[in-house]
């Protein structure tokens, strides 16, 4: 891989733990600071066994961090070093330090840094293959999963302890590869705040029985999660249960998510509303459930819902708000005239139509509307679209 021309002027954590592939972590700080990263190694005691701290100081051009009281600025270490760092990557990642931070425990200097560490954090693990399978093992990389770490598997292959199998430390392009992607979302959005809707409202008719839609809330969630990378404060406010590292506002109907919108408007520089939101809800909640009766027809009252992007674009003042279109038929024509009657400042349309892409999938290809022009985001991941959907409307 070709080192790049820009300094990021960022900072990495590297987390080294006691395992034979700590010996990789010399050759992988090199690719770091030749990629203009700033490196500052944190060791588990154990990593010692594996590889030298002159090496590391000297490759890293920093101290090498590992005693909890070895302190050298006025802030105990660990809250300092986490200030410090844009990223915490930890690798050779052992199943002990990986069970240890999934329990919140503190006992050496990497482990605490870890518990007071609020930016992304990547976990590149290495073990021997039947502590790889070890399902506590496996169900604390659930856990750290869940919770927003970026977790690398290791590759299968001759383990160092005479053995093959699952266990061997991923590839050093793709720990560099991933700490890239992530630092480069991590500048623009810093002091912005973004709120999101995700998913699909639901509108109950009775106790058992709902309105709603086939969103998945995949768009809206790579919206948030990508902000979030990118350096932003994100409310999601979304219609199902969701872990995620930042604010998640869970609501159910149309009229929940008006009241979340606007109360998170206050402060907020711009509104995604990526929700599917029903345009219609039941004239009456039925408190107890419906009973089937001798007609062959029944009918059910609707009335509307309130138009979410509407109200918000009324008064929309500093405040960004990008709307999106589902549309299965003659998707620009209709996109243009959305536009307009919503009055948000972009539009983000996608046809409904195709299999390929939209609901449930993982793909998307979508045009954004504004009032100078529309560009087409041609297909790819919703994670790729959802990351230049936020760069266009900030930093074009
Ligand atoms: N929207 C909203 N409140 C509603 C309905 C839609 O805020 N009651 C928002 C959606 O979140 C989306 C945009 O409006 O950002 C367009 O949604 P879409 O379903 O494409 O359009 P509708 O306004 O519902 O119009 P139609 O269903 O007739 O196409």
């Amino acid at each position: 891989m070709t080192p790049r021309e820009i300094k990021l002027n960022k900072t990495v954590l590297l987390g080294i733990t006691g395992g034979i592939a700590a010996y990789k972590m010399c050759e992988l700080i090199r690719m770091y600071k030749k990629n203009g990263l700033n490196v500052k190694v944190i060791a588990t005691p154990n990593a010692f066994n594996f590889v030298t701290e002159l090496t590391l100081s000297t490759l890293s051009d920093n101290p090498v961090y590992s005693d909890n009281f070895d302190i050298k600025e006025y802030k105990p270490e660990h809250i300092s070093l986490a200030d410090d760092g844009d990223i915490l990557v930890i690798a050779p990642a052992s199943a002990n330090t990986i069970s240890k931070i999934a329990d919140g425990i503190c006992d050496n200097l990497l482990t605490s840094i870890t518990c007071a560490f609020n930016k992304p954090i990547i976990i590149a693990p290495a073990m021997n293959t039947n502590m790889w399978n070890n399902k506590f093992v496996q169900s604390n990389l659930k856990k750290l999963k869940s919770n927003g770490y970026d977790i690398l598997k290791p590759e299968s292959g001759f383990l160092a302890c005479g053995t093959e199998g699952q266990g061997r430390l991923c590839s050093l392009d793709k720990i560099l590869d991933k700490t890239l992607e992530i630092l480069d979302h991590s500048q623009p959005l810093k002091d912005k705040k973004i709120t999101i809707t995700a998913g699909g409202t639901i509108e109950k008719i009775d106790p058992v029985r709902y309105i709603s839609n086939f969103s998945s809330g995949k768009m809206g969630t790579a919206l948030a999660d990508n902000a979030y990378m990118m350096g932003a404060k994100v409310e999601l406010i979304s219609t199902f249960e969701i872990e995620r590292p930042y604010k998640v506002t869970k609501v159910q109907s149309a009229q929940d998510m008006l009241e979340a919108v606007l109360k998170s408007k206050e402060n907020s520089d711009c509104i995604i509303m990526s929700a599917a939101v029903a345009d219609y809800r039941a004239e009456n909640y039925a408190e107890q459930k419906l009973k089937k009766t001798s007609e062959d027809k029944m009918t059910l009252t609707l009335v509307k819902n309130p138009d979410i992007l509407k109200t918000i674009s009324e008064n929309k003042g500093d405040t960004k708000i990008v709307g999106f279109c589902a549309e299965s038929e003659n998707l620009l024509k209709n996109a243009k005239i959305k536009i307009k009657n919503k009055g948000c400042d972009y539009l983000v349309a996608n046809d409904i139509s195709r299999k390929d892409i939209g609901f449930s999938s993982d793909e998307n290809e979508v045009y954004i509307l504004s009032e100078k022009e529309t560009k087409h985001l041609k297909k790819t991941s919703k994670n790729k679209i959802a990351k230049q959907i936020l760069e266009y409307v900030f930093c074009e």
